[in-house]
């Protein structure tokens, strides 16, 4: 089965087609990313124009590849992200899939973005990871911990009380001066610099559940950054210190909560899975098989809405789909 994924929950507008929820046939992508890294943080109305623009070009785009590569446009359903995201952008995306779904007469299926990001793991793979398996989603809106028993089946165990890591790579980047987004900008210049010439405090370590807080290291970080001062030595060496904290933090109530619930894998979702040092904690203290996505699907794709959509096929009418930007689990 071909499913054509449409995700536009904040300022990328992604497609792609996807067979039986593994292989990535075709798929395009347009961002916005440039004009928010100006201004240091995504602007909503902004990013919502921008899907206006590229919606079309970007479905076609990735409908021309799919002719190329299989000889043909056809498909057989349209999975779009549902939310959680900015209404502006998310609205694009659902209303543009009600219309294709009904003028091309296909199956319309909603994709809930968090458990989207979970599917990266699904692409182009050779064996799928066994189940209950227990997924750490770490974006730029959202940290939670949650238990999969199998598709469809999942509970929420933890989450962030604050700010999710993702947020916290990007304001403590702002901080150093990094630029946005600021977890790659960090990744990058505490690339090879060692962790421990600054303490950053390790919130929530031993709180007993599996939850997390970023916003006190956040303000640690000001107040270091007030203390070292700003060149670039010590800046890289504050952003070492910082991803070191955060990478420890998540790795560490991640793994004892697989333990804890007796999970068979550990996957890693969502765009701070990108992140080298996080993938590097998780595979030499994992005790478990791990998946995590190929660095690019890591951060918002279609293709991991259309595998989402495939495991979790329940096409609704697409009279009764509508975006819903504090869409949950
Ligand atoms: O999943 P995503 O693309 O969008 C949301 O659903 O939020 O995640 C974006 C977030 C941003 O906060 C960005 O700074 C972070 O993921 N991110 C990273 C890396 N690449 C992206 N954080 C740490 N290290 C990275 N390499
Ligand atoms: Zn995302």
């Amino acid at each position: 089965m071909k499913i054509l994924g449409i995700e536009t929950s904040c300022d990328e507008t992604a497609v792609a087609v996807v067979e039986d929820g593994q292989h990535v046939l075709a798929e395009a992508m347009a961002s916005s990313l440039d004009m928010h890294a100006k201004t240091g943080g995504i602007i909503p109305d902004q990013a919502a124009r921008e899907q206006v623009k590229a919606i079309i070009p970007t479905i076609e785009e990735t409908l021309n590849q799919l002719e190329q590569k299989t000889g043909s446009r056809e498909f057989d359903a349209i999975g779009v992200t549902k939310g959680p995201g900015l209404i502006g952008s998310l609205l694009i995306g659902v209303e543009t899939a009600k219309a294709l779904a009904w003028v091309w007469n296909k199956p319309l299926v909603p994709v809930n973005h968090l458990i989207g990001h979970v599917y990266a793991n699904y692409l182009n793979i050779t064996t799928e990871p066994p189940f209950p398996y227990l997924t750490l989603i770490v974006s730029g809106g959202h940290t939670d911990l949650v238990v999969v028993e199998d598709h469809g089946n999942w509970h929420w165990i933890g989450g962030t009380r604050d700010d999710a890591a993702g947020e916290a790579f990007d304001k403590v980047a702002r901080i150093l001066n990094l630029g946005y987004p600021g977890g790659p900008a960090i990744e990058r210049i505490a690339q090879g610099i060692p962790t421990n010439k600054h303490h950053v405090p390790r919130p929530m370590l031993h709180s007993g559940d599996f939850d997390f807080s970023f916003s006190g290291i956040k303000t640690a970080m000001a107040n270091l950054a007030q203390q070292v001062g700003q060149d670039q030595g010590k800046q890289a060496e504050l952003a070492a210190a910082f991803q070191e904290a955060v990478a420890e933090v998540l790795v560490f109530k991640t793994v004892k909560a697989a333990r804890q619930y007796s999970v068979k894998s550990i996957l890693l979702s969502g765009g701070v899975a990108a992140n080298k040092r996080l993938r590097e904690h998780l595979e030499n203290e994992a005790q478990l098989p791990i998946a995590m996505p190929a660095i690019r699907y890591c951060t918002d794709n279609g293709a991991m809405i259309a595998a989402a959509a495939y495991y979790n096929y329940q096409p609704i009418a697409w009279q009764s789909m509508q975006a819903k930007p504090s869409l949950h689990f």
